[in-house]
């Protein structure tokens, strides 16, 4: 048997821009007032699907490789498209428009890919529905497309069942058109951009701070009007995530990924990794910024198994498939728990992770929401199915480093939605 020759990561690196954090600074600078410049914004097809359903409604947009200038027309400010809106393969896209399309003076139909048009939309419709919106599933499915009649809103209190961003932000978005405050509760706090982004655009959004174990509650007021801002977008830690995983996984590796952001709602990875046993140091950077970030640099570690899940799961939902996979490599058993919303991502990413991890080898059962990994056994080639799922081509392409033969992986540009650059920053960093 020929021993497998390693090709360590090495140098330092950037990663493209966070994908949460460009959606949203689209979005906002279209609904406010003036000229919002938004630097390292992420052009991967998620945020042009954005970018694209703003444009359609009469928003000038102009894109200059990461830069974008977005001239807003106010909260009113939107028209009404003459065509379907097109969100793509972006679930981010689809549930926050919906939010200020509930409230606009016009008719929309909202519509995306077959991944799109297979997710749950039910957990945004109830909310909003509640808030006197009119938005219906046009095929009764609780999928896209999404009709939706323009309402004036009522502000509501919404006790959300799931930890998620997207939810949460889609009932904040439309409680700015909303006639009182509109509050909405989550299990565990998900990701606090828009809450963040809100306050820098002027308009009043505020997290209240819960003892453990109680519930978060974010509050937004009904806004007159919001003003531009100027953003500037962190690269985004799910996308560093794949690089810190190989950079851990591939020994005699050693990296610097800077100005990564690293917003505690998003954090979990890194906990994660910690305490996997993972040899990473986290120099936090300076910037007047509302989203911290750092460089983070990444030795070669020895990991080993954790348990994962409660509040974890929203701080690393999108890390997930790569942390099991990095379990797979570990010594050790990993649970992962807690994790039902891995399912209505753009794969069953529970049974699409188990199946691709098994192809190679590594012991994996997939349990109702999550997975028990038991690591350590040697990984082999195989081929994979993506599902066109951009963050299970980046999973395996990152074990395909470490795996004793080649993988192969269907429709690798899907990477595009959130890395485009990713392939291209992968060879730069294994380069001998
Ligand atoms: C996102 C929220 C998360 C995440 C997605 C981006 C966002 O989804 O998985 O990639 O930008 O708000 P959920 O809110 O559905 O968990």
């Amino acid at each position: 048997m020929t021993k497998k020759v390693y090709t360590p990561l090495h140098g330092s690196m950037t990663v493209s821009g966070d994908k949460s954090i460009s959606h949203r600074a689209a979005m906002l600078g279209s609904i406010a007032l003036g000229t919002t410049e938004i630097d390292g914004f992420l052009p991967g097809a998620d945020c042009l699907s954005t970018i694209g359903c703003f444009r359609a409604m009469g928003i000038e947009i102009n894109r200059d490789g990461t830069h974008v200038t977005v001239t807003g027309r106010g909260l009113h400010g939107l028209r009404k498209p003459d065509q379907i809106l097109d969100c793509g393969n972006s679930g981010t896209t689809t549930r926050l428009i919906s939010g200020i399309l509930s409230a606009q003076a016009f008719d929309t139909v909202l519509t995306g890919d077959a991944s799109i048009r297979k997710r749950p939309m039910g957990r945004i419709i109830r909310p909003l529905t509640e808030m006197g919106a009119d938005i219906r599933s046009e095929h009764g499915d609780g999928c896209a497309p999404l009709k939706i009649h323009g309402q004036p809103l009522r502000g509501i209190r919404y006790d959300s069942p799931v930890a998620s961003a997207q939810v949460k932000s889609a009932i904040l978005l439309a409680g700015l058109y909303a006639d009182s405050d509109t509050t909405v509760t989550e299990p565990y706090l998900s990701r606090d951009h828009t809450e963040r982004m809100l306050n820098e655009f002027g308009a009043s959004c505020a997290v209240r701070a819960c003892k453990d174990g109680e519930r978060p509650e974010i509050t937004v007021s009904p806004a007159s009007e919001l003003h531009a801002a100027r953003i500037s977008v962190p690269g985004d830690l799910s996308s560093a995530a794949f690089f810190i995983a190989g950079a851990l996984l591939v020994p005699g590796s050693d990296l610097l990924i800077k100005n990564v952001g690293i917003n505690p709602t998003r954090s979990g990875i890194l906990d994660i990794l910690m305490a996997m046993g993972a040899n990473l140091e986290i120099l936090p950077e300076n910037t007047n910024s509302a989203e911290p970030t750092a460089s983070i640099r990444i030795r070669s570690s020895a990991l080993h198994g954790t348990e994962i899940g409660g509040s974890l799961i929203p701080r690393s939902i999108d890390e997930l498939p790569v942390i099991a996979a990095v379990a797979a490599a570990a010594e050790g058993t990993t649970v992962i728990r807690d994790a039902g919303e891995l399912k209505v991502k753009e794969s069953n990413r529970i049974r699409v992770m188990t199946e691709g991890l098994r192809k190679m080898g590594a012991d994996v059962t997939e349990t109702g929401e999550g997975m028990i990994i038991r690591g350590g056994k040697p990984l082999t080639g195989a081929s994979i199915d993506s599902h066109k799922d951009h963050r299970i081509a980046m999973t395996f392409s990152i074990l395909s480093l470490i795996a004793d033969g080649p993988v192969t992986i269907s429709d690798p540009d899907c990477v595009n939605i959130s890395a485009p650059s990713f392939y291209e920053d992968l060879k730069k960093v294994t380069a001998v």
